[in-house]
């Protein structure tokens, strides 16, 4: 007779992720957290046992069956408002939870402020690029993929620049912009004029929000000009980290001679702790210049065979207005979740040569 009753498989449970607008399963051997990260949601993470609370999140319907009590990390107060842990939390089958992530509890608190500095070095990278080094009065910290404002004491106008590498450990006292010669501009006009070392600028920073948010999703990059400065930036950050996650970087730039920091690029393919393509893209190469590599606008390539997997990718891009908005239309179309794609647009398009 018990041969005759067969046994359903159980519905998982499904959790509803605000604001992010995502619903996936939970299933019965994965906290909300794990299913979540699996899944390459965003979510704010880190420890994963339940003590950072970097993982707090507001139930606002359904229960969740709690791995160890919540009550050892969050406050009376907090309980009460309906708060939980989404790393000690599982959704019980046939359940159906809606959680609200502060999806920008991640973001960096760097405080602002305006410092004085030396202009130590300027390097030429190509014929319109340069690098900058500046050597502070005072230490600023900030995170990978922030900017900085930068003002000669005869300029009224500040100008804001990435920082083109990782921060020091312990709050930076040099400081690495990569700088284009914007024609008619009075700071990059000054600048190109001639050497400019020993000059003295005043910085204020960081600002912006293009940082390498937590998760275990793989990665793209796109860079198109001078937006390398703040991709470089979180590529060195995140290669010291020792990160695990696939990375493509497709970098766009007119010809052979625009390529730059092409070193750097190979050094931290070469500790990246994940699988890690880089793919230089050309659009104005001449035919015969012997070129080997990819031809055309930087965003026809994203895509597979060069991106494989687009859709479960989150994406880094950092450029001129025409490429950003081009990369952005292929997200969207490849299925990347608007949460999942983040940029910084340059207005320095003129010599790129990138598509609108
Ligand atoms: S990730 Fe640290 S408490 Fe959940």
């Amino acid at each position: 007779m018990f041969g005759l009753f067969k046994r359903q498989p159980k519905e998982p449970g499904i959790v509803r992720i605000e604001p992010l607008g995502i619903e996936l399963p939970v299933p019965g051997n994965q906290s909300v957290l794990q299913a979540a990260l699996e899944a390459g949601v965003d979510f704010p993470h880190s420890c994963k046992v339940g003590t950072c609370m970097a993982c707090r999140s507001r139930l606002r319907e359904g229960k969740v069956k709690a791995i160890r009590d919540f009550s050892y990390v969050l406050s009376a107060e907090e309980l009460k408002a309906g708060y939980i842990l989404a790393c000690q939390a599982k959704v019980a089958p046939g359940e159906r939870i809606v959680l609200e992530v502060d999806i920008d509890s991640q973001r960096p608190h760097h405080p602002q402020i305006t410092t004085q500095g030396r202009i130590a070095a300027q390097l030429p990278l190509t014929h319109d690029i340069v690098e900058v080094r500046v050597a502070l009065d005072q230490p600023l910290a900030y995170t990978a993929g922030q900017y900085a404002a930068l003002r000669p004491a005869h300029i009224e106008r500040a100008r804001e620049y990435s920082f083109a590498a990782a921060p020091a450990a312990a709050g930076d006292r040099e400081l690495r912009f990569f700088i284009r010669l914007t024609p008619g501009g009075q700071f990059t006009g000054w600048l190109f004029e001639q050497s400019r070392v020993g000059e003295t600028l005043e910085i204020t920073g960081p600002g912006g929000d293009f940082w390498l948010r937590a998760a275990d999703a793989p990665l793209v990059f796109v860079a198109g000009g001078s937006g390398l400065a703040p991709v470089l930036a979180v590529l060195e950050a995140t290669a010291n980290a020792g990160v695990t996650r696939d990375a493509v970087f497709l970098f766009g730039a007119r010809s052979q001679a625009d390529l730059y920091k092409l070193d750097a690029i190979e050094a931290i393919a070469a500790r990246w702790a994940g699988g890690f393509r880089f793919v230089p893209v050309l659009s104005h190469e001449p035919p015969d210049s012997g070129w080997t590599g990819a031809r055309g606008f930087v965003t026809e390539f994203l895509a597979a065979p060069t991106v494989p997997d687009l859709a479960g990718r989150h994406a880094y891009l950092c450029g001129p207005p025409p490429m950003i908005d081009a990369a952005l239309a292929v997200l969207a179309t490849a299925g990347v979740a608007d949460g999942h794609v983040h940029y910084d647009k340059f207005l320095d398009s003129s010599s790129l040569g990138l598509k609108a």
